[in-house]
């Protein structure tokens, strides 16, 4: 078996992937790369890359004798809104580098969309596969871009990359990097850490979500299901939950009795209302029995639980 190279894998997703596949094969069969050099050494086996550098990245590649990409680097929603142009030079044309590598070397190809290659003309309840592309940002303009350059690498150079349209993702061990669904990250620090919370969303905002070790399982699935089996080459549809801002404050609020949030909707507001509420994922459980194990009541004990542990604070009782 090659490496397994990651790239932007010090990001929400990368720490939690970059651990489940070192757990599984090994410290040593995993190569993380992300923009900035290590600040102390350590022992992991970690290389700075910018998905810009096509040639760094065969380099590493060769070096490194890699077989396989999780290719994971990428500007957010809302911070795509406000750097567009770095956005698209990042998502797009660092994806064009990964695709010709992988199509050189004969890789492998891991590659996130997202909810939001939808928009307003996709039907916002049980968004179909097949719904309409139709973004209003530049994120998810990047996104339906990125999904045909997989589909088109696939069709015409062979090369297997898979993918999947990620919903909010929920998680512990890293902060979430400049998207619109962050605030479902950062009210479980202000409830744990005893502060109230402003969210940038209106409380009937309804998004889907799931847990990152739900997503983190789902991307090494698709990625071990046999290439028959795969039937997108865009990308999968793929949900855990849906549920809005008021919904996760309340359920906070059953733990935590004192915690008081308010809604000040910013311009992720529009973001939020082009995208879907819930998700259908039939063909990601038809084609390789995708199936989610935390509902919202699981994910929020489980983040509290390690929550606590990290931020040293008293679980409620
Ligand atoms: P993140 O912002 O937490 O991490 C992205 C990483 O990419 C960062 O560590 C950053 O340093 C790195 N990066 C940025 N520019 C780079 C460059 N030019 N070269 C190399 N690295 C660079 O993002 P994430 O949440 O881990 O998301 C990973 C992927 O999953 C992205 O494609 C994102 O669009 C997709 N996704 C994430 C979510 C979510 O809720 N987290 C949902 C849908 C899709
Ligand atoms: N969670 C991501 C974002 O908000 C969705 O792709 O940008």
């Amino acid at each position: 078996m090659g490496t397994i190279l990651v790239t932007g894998a010090r990001g929400q997703i990368g720490s939690d992937l970059v651990a489940e596949l070192r757990r599984r094969h090994g410290h040593d069969a995993v190569l993380e790369t992300d923009l900035h050099p290590l600040p102390n050494g350590g022992r992991a086996l970690y290389e700075p890359l910018d998905v810009q550098d096509r040639d760094r990245l065969d380099a590493l590649v060769r070096t490194h004798q890699v077989d396989t990409v999780y290719h994971l680097a990428s500007l957010l929603s809302a911070t795509g809104e406000q750097k567009p142009d770095i956005a698209w030079a990042v998502n797009v044309e660092g994806l064009r580098n990964v695709l010709e590598v992988a199509r050189s070397h004969g890789l492998r190809l891991f590659w996130p969309s997202s909810i939001a290659a939808f928009g307003p003309a996709t039907p916002r309840e049980d968004t179909p596969q097949e719904g309409p592309l139709d973004p209003i940002t530049m994120y998810g303009t990047t996104k339906v871009t990125g999904e045909y350059l997989c589909r088109y690498a696939f069709l015409k150079d062979a090369v297997d990359v898979r993918s999947l349209r990620y919903p909010g993702l929920i998680s512990h061990a890293t902060k979430p990097g400049g998207g619109t669904t962050d605030y479902a990250v950062e009210i479980f620090y202000a409830a744990l850490e005893g502060d109230s919370y402003t969210c940038f969303l209106r409380p009937d905002t309804r998004l889907p979500m799931m847990y990152m070790p739900d997503a983190v399982r789902a991307t090494i699935d698709l990625m071990e299901a046999d290439a028959e089996d795969i039937s997108v080459r865009t990308s999968y549809n793929i949900t855990a939950l849906s549920f809005s801002a008021e919904e996760i404050a309340a359920a906070l609020r059953k733990r935590f009795p004192a915690f008081e949030v308010r809604y000040e909707p910013d311009f992720r507001q529009a973001i939020a209302d082009s995208w879907p509420a819930s998700v259908d994922d039939n063909q990601a459980r038809t084609d390789w029995g995708w199936q989610p194990a935390f509902d919202l009541d699981r994910m929020v004990d489980d983040m509290i639980d390690h929550l606590a542990a990290k931020l040293k604070v008293a679980e409620p009782s």
